[in-house]
């Protein structure tokens, strides 16, 4: 239990931290970047953001899962509705969504880098907005974490 407890901690804040400094630092510095450069940049970054990020996210998603049953929080179906296990289910749609915000800034990127004069005009501000979003709910998900752990529910 204390393993899984860890790992889920570790896995799971590690894809946080990676996912807020690629939503805020990464996707915005990209977006001022010359056409040329950006296109490069963009095109190496794309799979290996998705890989590692979706890698890490499939795990503290297992990780979260195998906790919440462990600890007795979720032991059944029947657990699912109760304050514990909507919790639980709340901090999975939101780590969706913060997934999903994450995955349409990048097929936007794509979409805009085919025109130049797009990508000028609307790069920098779609990779904000969602880096924020994304930050967003990630102190959101993390509020749910910190209800769980000292059951506040
Ligand atoms: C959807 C995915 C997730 C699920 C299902 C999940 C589930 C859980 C569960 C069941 C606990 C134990 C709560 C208890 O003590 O009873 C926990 C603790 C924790 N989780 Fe998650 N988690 C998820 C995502 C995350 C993410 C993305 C982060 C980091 C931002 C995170 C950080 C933590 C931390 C720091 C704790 C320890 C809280 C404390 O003991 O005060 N979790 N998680």
């Amino acid at each position: 239990m204390a393993v899984i407890h860890y790992l889920h901690v570790a896995i799971a804040v590690i894809w946080a931290g990676s996912t807020v400094f690629v939503g805020l630092a990464i996707w915005p510095m990209l977006a001022r970047m010359p056409g040329e450069q950006a296109v490069a940049l963009f095109t190496r970054l794309r799979p290996v953001v998705a890989g590692i990020l979706g890698s890490m996210a499939g795990l503290t998603y297992l990780l979260g899962g195998f906790r919440a049953w462990l600890g007795g929080g979720v032991s059944g179906w029947g657990d699912l509705v109760a304050p514990y296990g909507l919790l639980v289910i709340t901090a999975v749609v939101v780590m969706m969504a913060i997934e999903s915000t994450g995955g349409r800034l990048r097929r936007q990127l794509n979409g805009l880098i085919q025109t130049p004069e797009a990508f000028v005009a609307h790069a920098a501000i779609a990779a904000r907005r969602s880096g924020l979003i994304q930050l967003a709910l990630l102190l959101g998900l993390l509020a749910i974490m910190v209800t769980l752990g000292l059951a506040l529910y």
